[in-house]
């Protein structure tokens, strides 16, 4: 059993990563458009990880017993300027779904549902690391400052990103 209303907060973070794959899908075609697959790879095996997070709270809802019920996804922003304006949002995305799931996790402390906390102490974890990937390249592309040559190695060096998904 699970409560409606942790249940419902449960509904809107599937949008919310739903939404997060979405974002990062149109940031991947930004970078096919411009020739950089190594970005554009980071970026698509970043939809993949967003689907995993979707996925995650898509089984565990089911298994207790309660009902995914899918919403609308926004529409993403489609044009961007540079990878460096690529990545300040990717990172303040990450900051946003960080503040998201604390929020999650406050509504299963309030509902003293425990199977619901340990559930999300995974994606508390999670976005520590979300949050670090993001930043660590914005740092790079800051450095690089626009510098051609520079943002072609780190185009080779994403470019051989995999998405592995975590056994649990
Ligand atoms: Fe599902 Fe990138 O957080």
């Amino acid at each position: 059993m699970i409560s409606l209303k942790l249940q419902d907060a449960i509904n809107d973070q599937i949008n919310k990563e739903m939404y997060s794959e979405y974002y990062y899908l149109s940031m991947a075609s930004y970078f096919n458009s411009i020739g950089l697959n190594g970005f554009e790879n980071f970026f698509l095996v970043q939809v993949e990880e967003e689907r995993f997070h979707s996925m995650k709270m898509y089984n565990f809802l089911n298994e207790k017993g309660g009902r995914v019920i899918l919403k609308a996804i926004d529409e993403p922003a489609t044009e961007f300027k540079s990878a460096l304006e690529v990545f300040k949002l990717a990172y303040e995305h990450e900051k946003f779904v960080s503040k998201c799931i604390n929020e999650l996790m406050d509504v299963a402390i309030d509902v003293k549902d425990h199977a619901a906390k340990s559930f999300l102490n995974w994606f508390v974890d999670e976005q520590v690391e979300e949050e670090a990937t993001m930043d660590s390249i914005l740092n790079k592309l800051k450095l690089i400052n626009g510098d051609g040559m520079g943002l072609l190695m780190l185009d080779k060096d994403l470019s051989v990103r995999t998405f592995n998904p975590p056994v649990k």
